[in-house]
């Protein structure tokens, strides 16, 4: 439709059927009961019938019988005709899983995500999804909170690298294509920072941190070409991010010029009397529409009140027209007014859902996430060729897709994927017992037998133990105050390890666990995640050698709860560990050691990668030339991480960033250099939106990992510098 016709449709509607359009709402209320997921409290809000025609938009309706049935049904409601837009969350994959977005960023290769998310755009698209709330952006540094498993983890270059490339797969080259979806970036603004991991809890941060850390990946999803943003529910700075200003207004729209729609979260609107900032619903709607908040989802404030507000003059009915305008132009750069099925085909959905290229794909990217923690004697990979044990809750489960799967139940279990490609009469299985969710009461996996298990595994010398978490105690509303594995899930390994066998801890999960007490009685330790559709294959490819870990943690293992958060970017201190030797009035813990488990950026290969020297050099650019090299017996994957810290500055810099990174293969024996380009933007941080350098001394670094690196320090004045920018323009 042309501009000047969707002003003139705009002019036709009644200030009731603008506020509609900024209303949505779930599938039941229009009578598709059970066809949705709930992903917020339940019950619904009151509405009368005469306001059903005026909703402008739906939420979680995942198929596309349901969602033509409700836009016919719509049409012939709506007054003016104007369509419904259908939006979800597509995640980690519509139908086909994929690993869960944590895992998918161990891989250090965004390029993943964007082949991930174009196929949930084309599985999607054709179930009539307009719209998907994902990239979530939220950096994390605390584990306990159970959304992590969204999240790409503690680094800002990595969750920016991964929400662009998120949001470039689903909106493809031209969002009205009939594979794409329209990307939402969520939850801004610091939504992953909760005060002790609790789930919706206050965030509090000072500006400089929001800046350096937070904000970058929303932007960067921005950048991408993102058309929308969803506010998140929390607090900061004692403001909840629905009413508030500076995020929305201050920085959203007049820093980063961006026109697209602001949706609330989930009942968020309503929640700011919860929070204390509305004293009843008509503030809590012109608090939120004066923010910048277009549209409110599930809860109906701005229908119920809007008229009123501006009648009286407590909102001004432009900014209720802005919002308007927002949903109806992206309707129409969807082309819902020509045709409101657009898309949509049950035809498609019956020919691409779980189509053997997506399911192929889905497995080649699991085999990029696990992490290979610890590999004694190589343990692993295993031959297949002698007799292995397999016990623990995930040794058969088929509960591995990780939560938002939006009603897919099942994806391929660790047995069925290690039958697949072993003589089945290698395996032997015992204490298989599943784990069921803290949510339900269930606190661990059902009793063993020492005895039985020795008997079941006579003829063992190795086994494998799945163990875990359960994936419905990870993902919105499951904060954990413990991390530790389930008492039972410990002594599982302590046990076979103390009858003798090799263990193989595999660990499924939807955040990095307490795995310490296990580590020892470990001989082999790959952290699975939850890997979507293919998982058991995915696992079996890594277990049996067919493919080389390669993952790397995107968020530091803690060594136990009590030092959360930890994260490798921090600032100094004034007392630092490592000048004050061990003695009292050092910064650090006297119960237990001051560093992670496993560090960020952490991660072995079956193969031995060593940096073997990294140096700095001057020609036409700045380079950072680094060895790497091959020392082990098999082929590897080698992620080799660039990190850069600043001695001094105007305020205190951390103790290093990743800055850029590069994936290596090498064969037994093999060397390879690798050339790290040193840009201008490397050498800054933001101030306030804007890019500041200040001349100084700084170190240079490349490792394998965040905290083994070898160092290369020099000055760099401010003629460098803006001879290394010149560079970048050359
Ligand atoms: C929520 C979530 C958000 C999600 C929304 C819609 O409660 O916080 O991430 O997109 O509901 O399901």
């Amino acid at each position: 439709m042309e501009n000047n016709k969707l002003e003139q449709l705009w002019k036709q509607m009644t200030t009731r059927e603008k506020l509609g359009q900024l209303l949505q709402l779930t599938p039941e209320y229009f009578g598709c009961e059970g066809k949705t997921q709930l992903t917020g409290p339940s019950g619904l809000i009151p509405l009368e019938e005469r306001d059903f025609g005026l909703v402008g938009s739906v939420i979680n309706c995942t198929d596309a019988a349901t969602v033509e049935r409700i836009q016919r049904q719509h049409l012939n409601r709506s007054r003016l005709k104007i369509p419904l837009l259908f939006m979800a969350d597509i995640i980690h994959g519509h139908k086909t899983i994929f690993p869960i977005p944590l895992a998918m960023a161990c891989s250090f290769e965004p390029d993943i995500v964007y082949r991930a998310s174009r196929i949930a755009a084309v599985e999607s698209a054709a179930s009539g999804i307009q719209v998907t709330f994902s990239p979530m952006s939220d950096l994390v540094r605390d584990p306990r909170w159970g959304r992590v498993m969204e999240s790409s983890g503690e680094d800002p270059l990595l969750n920016s690298l991964f929400s662009a490339a998120a949001v470039s797969g689903y909106q493809g080259e031209d969002i009205a294509g009939e594979e794409s979806v329209v990307s939402c970036v969520k939850h801004f603004a610091a939504y992953g920072a909760p005060e002790g991991g609790r789930e919706y809890n206050t965030c509090e941060l000072t500006d400089q941190t929001l800046e350096e850390s937070y904000l970058p990946a929303y932007k960067a999803a921005l950048d991408a070409g993102a058309k929308m943003v969803m506010a998140a529910f929390n607090t900061l700075g004692k403001i909840p991010a629905a009413s508030n200003k500076h995020l929305l207004k201050d920085i959203l729209r007049d820093r980063w010029k961006f026109q697209g729609i602001v949706i609330s979260d989930y009942n968020a609107v309503s929640e700011l009397m919860a929070h204390g900032v509305a004293k009843e619903g008509s503030e809590a709607a012109a608090l939120a529409l004066e923010a910048g908040i277009d549209i409110e989802m599930m809860s109906t404030n701005y229908l119920d009140y809007g008229e009123v507000l501006i009648q009286c003059g407590k909102l001004r009915e432009e900014w209720v027209n802005e919002a308007v305008f927002r949903v109806l132009r992206l309707k129409n750069e969807l082309g819902l007014f020509e045709d409101p099925f657009c898309k949509l085909s049950r035809e498609k959905e019956k020919e691409k859902h779980f189509c053997a290229e997506h399911l192929r794909i889905s497995r080649e990217i699991a085999r990029k996430c696990p992490i290979l923690l610890k590999n004694k004697e190589e343990v692993l990979p295993i031959s297949g060729r002698e007799k292995t044990g397999l016990a623990g809750p995930f040794a058969m489960s088929r509960h591995v897709l990780g939560g938002w799967s939006a009603g897919n139940e099942e994806g391929i279990s660790l047995y069925e994927g290690l039958c697949a490609q072993m003589e089945p009469e290698m395996l032997v299985t015992a204490a298989c017992g599943e784990l069921g969710s803290l949510l339900d009461g269930k606190t661990d996996i059902p009793p063993f037998d020492e005895e039985d298990l020795k008997e079941a595994f006579r003829e063992c010398r190795q086994v494998i133990v799945a163990v875990g978490e359960n994936q419905n105690d990870t993902g919105e509303g499951a904060s954990k105050a413990v991390l530790r594995l389930t008492k039972r899930q410990e002594q599982l390994i302590h046990v076979l390890k103390a009858q003798g066998k090799k263990v193989i801890t595999v660990i499924f999960s939807g955040r990095p666990l307490e795995l310490a007490p296990v580590l020892d009685d470990s001989d082999g330790m790959l952290q699975a995640w939850f890997l979507g559709s293919e998982s058991g294959n995915a696992l079996a490819d890594l277990i049996l050698g067919k493919a080389c870990p390669q993952g790397k943690t995107c968020m530091s293992f803690p060594y136990t709860t009590g030092q959360i958060p930890v994260y490798y970017n921090h600032l100094r201190t004034g007392r630092p560990r490592e000048k004050m030797g061990t003695g009292r009035y050092a910064s650090g813990y006297i119960d237990c050691p001051d560093k992670p488990l496993f560090p960020f950026g952490f991660g072995l290969t079956y193969g031995k990668g060593r940096i073997k020297r990294a140096v700095l050099k001057k020609d036409t650019q700045l380079w950072l030339d680094v060895t790497v090299a091959n020392e082990g017996n098999h082929a590897l994957r080698e992620t080799v991480q660039l990190y850069i810290m600043q001695h001094t500055a105007s305020i205190a810099r951390p103790v290093k960033e990743l800055k850029d990174f590069c994936r290596a293969e090498l064969l037994p024996g093999e060397e390879k250099n690798i050339m790290f380009r040193i840009r201008a933007e490397m050498l800054c941080y933001p101030v306030a939106g804007e890019e500041r350098f200040e001349p100084g001394t700084f170190t240079f670094m490349a490792g394998l990992d965040s905290e083994n690196v070898l160092k290369q320090t020099i000055d760099i004045s401010r003629e460098d510098y803006e001879w290394i920018k010149r560079k970048d323009y050359e």
